[in-house]
């Protein structure tokens, strides 16, 4: 293959392992490097594969693709790996049968076509594509080429909601009543202390704005836990219209850094779910969700998970006047973590096993797609001011 630039690989993968080339895109940025590459890939390498039967396992070989070789030289440096700025090159060799992008998502639509059309199997960040006709195309296009494709989906493999899966399932927490969550944390607008996200997250004409961020999570979250999600009303903020990008430089923050959401779910379920790069926390985790159910409740974080069955609820009675007799944080119940791994390995695991054993994987291109709905209608629900319906895809 032309221009690619190999380092002396380290050489672990053994006879008899299932080899699966990966070429990876996107992968200098902040999520490709941290929760893709180095959690999710080569944290797979370190362990010795997936193992997938006696002795035998599935070995990801990475190909880091990119613009600009002297970060991709950076990174893949230490690790041994190939790496190329030639995504056409890498896309035509047969040696890597699926690519990866996490790409910023105003690039990802048309790499996805490319390698698609290259007979590769694909695997990518949310939102896919950044409007619904675009999205439902892709998962046209895959579905008649025939190859795997999937989406990160990264909060369904997070402990805490793993957990609260399990309970919801249990049935203990009866009929669901409504679900209720807060997302977010303090973006520094900058310069100083500095930004702690890319600046085209806060650019509208960039693809930025925590609806087409969050909402795209908030689909598979709602869906998979309580029920498909029938309709949305959203109210959208700028509340910060001017901050720093990466060099200090002041800019408009065209897109919006809060989103205050309630969803009308299947069942008459009702989530309310505050999205916001503008709050500071007072909460155990980044993201908490309660659930109240006619039995019971629960609140799970990232990791965490408690409950309060019904039999277990305190009494209240409203007295403004005297102190609380109640200790209410202490009427709940840790359910221990089942799954520890990292969210974003877990649902890579899934995603090789997809590609080498044909074993289901249903985050795929059709799922990403109802995440782009929810954001697109989420945006229409805020600039006029109305509850809109979200109809099946
Ligand atoms: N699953 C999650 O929880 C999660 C969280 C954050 C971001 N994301 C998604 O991951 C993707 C990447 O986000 P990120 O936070 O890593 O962004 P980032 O800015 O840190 O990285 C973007 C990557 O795209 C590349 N790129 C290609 N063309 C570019 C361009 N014109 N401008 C800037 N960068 C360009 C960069 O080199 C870099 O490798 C986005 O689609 C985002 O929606 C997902």
């Amino acid at each position: 293959m032309a221009n690619v630039f190999r380092e002396t690989a380290p050489e672990r993968a053994e006879a008899g392992d299932r080899r699966i080339g990966i070429v990876m895109n996107g992968v200098t940025g902040r999520m490709g490097t941290n929760q893709h590459l180095v959690r999710s890939i080569l944290a797979i390498r370190e362990q010795g594969g997936v193992a997938v039967g006696p002795g035998e396992r599935l070995w990801p070989e990475p190909l880091l693709v990119g613009r600009d070789e002297r970060k991709l030289r950076a990174l893949a440096e230490p690790h041994g790996l190939p790496f190329t700025t030639d995504l056409d090159s890498a896309l035509a060799d047969d040696e890597y049968e699926v690519y990866f992008d996490a790409q910023v998502t105003s690039r990802r639509e048309g790499a996805v076509r490319q390698a698609v059309e290259a007979g590769r199997h694909v695997y990518c960040e949310k939102p896919i594509t950044e409007d619904l006709p675009s999205a439902l195309a892709l998962a046209e296009l895959a579905e008649e080429a025939g190859i795997k494709h999937g989406v990160v989906q990264d909060k369904l493999f997070l402990p805490g909601l793993r957990t609260l899966k399990r309970v919801l399932d249990s049935g203990q927490l009866g009929r669901i009543l409504a679900v209720r969550g807060e997302f977010g944390y303090w973006v520094f607008p900058g310069p100083d202390p500095a930004p702690q996200r890319p600046s085209w997250n806060y650019r509208a004409e960039d693809g930025g704005g925590i609806v087409g961020d969050m909402f795209s999570h908030w689909r598979y979250v709602l869906d998979e836990l309580f029920g498909s999600v029938t309709g949305v009303y959203a109210l959208g903020a700028v509340h910060l219209p001017l901050r720093h990008d990466e060099a200090g430089a002041p800019y408009d923050a065209t897109a919006e850094d809060a989103a205050y959401a309630i969803f009308e779910l299947e069942q008459g379920v009702i989530a309310q779910l505050n999205s916001s790069w503008c709050v500071r926390v007072d909460r155990g985790e980044l993201f908490e969700l309660q659930v109240d159910g006619t039995e019971g409740s629960a609140v799970a974080g990232l990791r965490e998970c408690r409950i309060q069955p019904g039999t277990a609820t305190p009494r209240a009675i409203w007295n403004p006047d005297l102190p609380d007799p109640i200790d209410h944080r202490s009427a709940w119940l840790p359910v221990p973590a089942t799954e520890t791994d990292n969210a974003f390995k877990a649902q890579w695991e899934r995603f090789l096993r997809h590609v080498a054993l044909d074993e289901p994987f249903p985050w795929d291109f059709r799922a990403a797609a109802r995440g782009v709905q929810l954001a697109e209608l989420g945006m229409q629900s805020w600039r006029e001011k109305c509850f809109v319906e979200v109809p099946p895809l």
